[in-house]
């Protein structure tokens, strides 16, 4: 066996994954290490996974909570930016790849090794995010995926963990990626778009009609865009998050359905449960329409739609990220203050919002008494604000401004 180099795998316990740790030995002839990293899945046996990795030949086996990590630098950014990918999805897998590239790129250095080794097939994203990522942090670094390289099916690593005497997770007929943002299920029949998302499915969201009798009322408190208590308990993102996850998940809140489109030119079909974050997202929106102006929200949108593009296609440490980041630090300046919200078989229904930054006047607004917005100066402001209009029919005759449907 010829020595290859060190290799670093991020290691998940799952079946690809614990085949590679042999495979790379094996076959590859390299000295391999394992970085476990929790942030935050649901189950999650870090020191079982991390025995595990010993047991299959690994050399180091690494493990780190980078949960809090995750909320504050990267989930955040989300929320300050609305990130929905393609309107829908809060881009929980996408957030999270960057940070795991970054932690590798650091265990590797500490290491010594001159390899990186990830578990992504050749048809998604994160293969893309990861890669993309880590050469942007050392480009010196070689990185391998062996389930695209070698061309690996299930089958195959299920023979050659067999004859390895490597255990076979239950992973369930799902392919499934879990962090503190979300939940995100691919595989099997949601591979069919003629069919609506099997129940089974559904893990942390209650299907609406399955969904509790009684709705739930939340108000989540903002400073500067993000975050800071939930109904009126001041507490981390993290926390945060968690609690929320259930409140919104029990009333049928955050299940999500895409037909998406990835960086590598297909369309999937995908299932999300993201039940705090589709609600974090609806509060920060519904606080936005208070405090920021209308070019500031028309500019907001714009800039946040290239946050969630970005992201979700790996470009999370292209430079023009910190513009991006920039940007939506100095807009969410005025999104103080506290939102409202019924959660409700599987809806959001807004209640309230109480801001020191509301640029809502009731006084210039009302329709009724006590108003102190001067009536007798719109007529001037209309007749300037309609000469472009009414010029630009001028000059056309009248001709070609009215199109015509046929019946
Ligand atoms: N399509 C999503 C994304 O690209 C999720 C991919 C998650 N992977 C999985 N094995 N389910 O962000």
């Amino acid at each position: 066996m010829n020595m290859q180099g060190k290799a670093l795998l991020l290691y998940s316990g799952g079946l690809d994954t614990s085949v590679m740790i042999k495979w790379l030995q094996e076959k590859l002839g390299y000295e391999v290490s394992t970085l476990t990293l929790d942030v935050g899945q649901e189950k999650n046996n870090l020191i079982e996974i991390a025995k595990k990795a010993k047991r299959l030949g690994a050399r180091e086996t690494i493990t780190r909570d980078v949960t809090e990590t995750f909320a504050n630098q990267y989930v955040a950014k989300g929320i300050m930016s609305d990130a929905l990918y393609e309107g829908v999805y809060p881009l929980s897998t996408s957030l999270a790849r960057p940070l795991m590239a970054k932690e590798a790129v650091e265990i590797a250095h500490d290491l010594d090794c001159d390899t990186i080794v990830h578990g992504s097939t050749g048809k998604g994203n994160d293969q893309v995010r990861f890669e993309v990522s880590i050469r942007a942090l050392d480009d010196s670094l070689k990185v391998i995926a062996p389930v695209r390289d070698m061309n690996m099916n299930r089958d195959d690593e299920i023979e050659y963990a067999i004859k390895n005497g490597i255990e076979i997770p239950y992973g369930g007929k799902y392919s499934v990626d879990e962090n503190l943002w979300g939940r995100s299920v691919e595989g099997s029949s949601i591979e069919d778009i003629a069919q609506g998302i099997p129940d089974d499915a559904y893990q942390w969201v209650k299907p609406a009609e399955k969904a509790k009798d009684d709705p739930d009322i939340v108000s989540i408190d903002f400073e500067y865009g993000i975050p800071v208590a939930l109904n009126n308990k001041k507490m981390d993102l993290k926390s945060l998050i968690i609690e929320l996850d259930k409140l919104s998940g029990d009333n049928g809140v955050g299940g999500i359905q895409l037909i998406e489109d990835r960086v590598v030119g297909i369309k999937s079909h995908e299932f999300y449960e993201c039940p705090a974050a589709v609600t974090l997202i609806t509060a920060h929106k519904y606080l936005g329409n208070a405090v920021l102006n209308k070019k500031e929200l028309d500019l907001k949108k714009t800039i946040d739609n290239h946050f969630s593009d970005f992201v979700y296609s790996g470009l999370w440490f292209d430079p023009v990220m910190d513009h991006i980041n920039n940007i939506e630090k100095s807009i969410n300046h005025a999104y103080n203050g506290s939102v409202s919200l019924k959660l409700y078989k599987g809806n959001i229904i807004p209640i309230g919002i109480e801001s020191k930054n509301s640029i809502y006047n009731i006084e210039f607004s009302s329709y009724g008494k006590g108003q102190t917005f001067d009536q007798s100066k719109s007529p001037g402001f209309i007749y300037v604000y309609g000469n472009e209009t009414i010029l630009t029919r001028k000059a056309r005759n009248g001709i070609g401004v009215e199109v015509e449907l046929k019946a």
